[in-house]
């Protein structure tokens, strides 16, 4: 009785000390949306791995992932993923090949020039940012006349990325309210204001992004897929392994009673 006891109470406690991580990223990342992720959905992934050939690709490497991993892993065949993905020529200016890492051309120095700041691989960037950040970034671009690109963000302060998403987005700006600190007034975010429509609603965007998030957090750890996968064929395995050792403990044991 006492050990069963003393057992839940090293139970519960292995559990918190687990949660503990968890929690501490809940608090730290304040104000983000939740990213509707779903790995095991397929569809999605492969909506994307378009868009972010489409709009994504021209600046941002994610070069610890190579196209024919895609092609298995999403179920497409390698000429969608050269459609989609594949720029004709590789960083070395020679042919790609679908085999071929998903390198960019552009040169850090090209970049520095253009944006400010070198354009970084996106390749963990779902683990490194978390996709909550990813997907909340890509929606806070606003309307700033004061900076280079005529954008900023609220996830990101006086980021060097264009909002290459405008035309879908439309153009928001950021609107702040007054709030009072104790004695001190501070300016803080109240939402956004569309003042421009883009080519897709506000619905049809969040889901966009969060094909495009889903995609990046597949990236970001693509064993993932594979994973899950595996999970379920083990668990089978183990079921039939399991008929087959009783059946057998049946057989050993039929002459001893
Ligand atoms: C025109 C080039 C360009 C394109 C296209 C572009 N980006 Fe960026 N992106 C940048 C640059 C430059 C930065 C670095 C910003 C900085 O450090 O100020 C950046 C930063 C980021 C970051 C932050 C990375 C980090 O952890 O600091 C993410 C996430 C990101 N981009 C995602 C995307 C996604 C998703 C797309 C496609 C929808 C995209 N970018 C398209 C240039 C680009």
């Amino acid at each position: 009785m006492k050990t069963a006891i003393i057992k839940s109470i090293v139970t519960l406690f292995l559990a918190v000390a687990m949660l503990m991580p968890m929690l501490a990223t809940a608090s730290g990342g304040a104000h983000l949306l939740t990213a509707p992720i779903d790995i095991n959905d397929k569809e999605s992934l492969r909506r994307g791995a378009k868009a972010f050939g489409d709009y994504c690709y021209s600046c941002h490497a994610a070069s610890f992932m190579r196209f024919n991993r895609i092609a298995k892993d999403l179920e497409m065949s390698e000429e969608d993923v050269r459609e989609m993905l594949i720029h004709t020529y590789n960083k070395k200016g020679a042919p790609t090949k679908i085999g071929d890492l998903m390198e960019v051309s552009m040169t850090d120095d090209y970049a520095i020039n253009a944006f400010g700041t070198a354009v970084p691989d996106l390749s963990l960037a779902a683990r490194a940012r978390g996709a909550d950040w990813i997907y909340t970034y890509l929606r806070s671009f606003y309307v700033d006349p004061y900076r280079p690109t005529g954008f900023n963000n609220t996830v990101f302060p006086d980021v060097g990325m264009p909002h290459v998403l405008w035309s879908l987005q439309g153009l928001q700006e950021a609107k702040y309210k007054t709030v009072m600190h104790g004695d001190v007034e501070v300016e803080e975010l109240d939402g956004f204001e569309q003042i421009q429509a883009g080519k897709l609603t506000s619905t049809e965007y969040d889901v966009f992004l969060g094909d495009l998030t889903n995609f990046m957090v597949y990236v970001a750890e693509p064993v993932q897929v594979e994973r899950r996968s595996m999970g379920w064929k083990v668990l089978l395995f183990l079921i039939v392994l399991f008929g087959f050792a009783y059946a057998l403990k049946k057989e050993y044991w039929k002459d001893v009673h």
